[in-house]
């Protein structure tokens, strides 16, 4: 269903920043261990946030840093998925890393996502999927929720968006597998939350 949420758009952003605000203040208080993490940085603009809601836990940055791999576009195309592909290959490691206000407490893993997940042995508090295309949100919701402490959440971008139709595909197909619920923000992108039960 084609639907125009251009109403929502001028506040989208601010209404995704103010809720990973609060599920951050929400860790916090509950005092809910783990690192953080963002599959899909682009040019670092939501992870810089994340670093800074976050100041003493590491930081995951998983992205190939030079767009979509053909993988996942074949695997989407091959699921008949009309997700759009744009070029997401103007970024770099030294450019995102610069922006952060901890960029100590970042590690990143730069390539294909699930292979740069390889020997990573660590438990997540929270993590931003925000990689557009249906295969690699399906592959980060599989390994961030199995690493996913109760009470830690996982934050899906795009879930309502019509140019990216995998994502809403990826997360329907994963909460139903595992019986999970999830709540829609009503940011630009219309993302989803997934939090596991405390
Ligand atoms: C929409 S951009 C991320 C935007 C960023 N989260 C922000 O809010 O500014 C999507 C990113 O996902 C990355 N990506 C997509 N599939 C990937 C994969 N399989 N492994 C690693 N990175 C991937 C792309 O390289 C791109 O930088």
């Amino acid at each position: 269903m084609q639907r125009d949420r251009q109403n929502y758009v001028y506040c989208g952003e601010y209404i995704r920043n103010s809720c990973l605000e609060l599920i951050a203040y929400e860790i916090g208080e509950f005092d809910i261990k783990g690192s953080v993490a963002e599959l899909g940085v682009f040019q670092g603009d939501f992870a810089r946030l994340i670093n800074a809601a976050f100041p003493g836990r590491k930081l995951y940055l998983f992205d190939t840093f030079e767009g979509f791999d053909d993988r996942d576009v074949n695997e989407g195309k091959e699921k008949g998925v009309a997700d759009n592909y744009q070029d997401w290959s103007n970024t770099s490691v030294e450019l995102v890393l610069k922006k952060m206000p901890y960029p100590k407490d970042c590690i990143v893993r730069k390539g294909f996502f699930p292979e740069t997940a390889s020997g990573v042995d660590d438990t997540f508090s929270f993590a931003s999927i925000d990689c557009d295309l249906y295969a690699p949100i399906l592959a980060g919701l599989r390994w961030f929720y199995d690493r996913l402490v109760p009470g830690g959440s996982l934050m899906i971008h795009d879930y309502n968006n019509d140019e990216y139709p995998g994502t809403k595909q990826a997360v329907r197909e994963f909460c139903a597998e595992f019986g999970l619920p999830y709540f829609q923000m009503v940011d630009a992108a219309g993302s989803a939350v997934i939090t596991k039960a405390r």
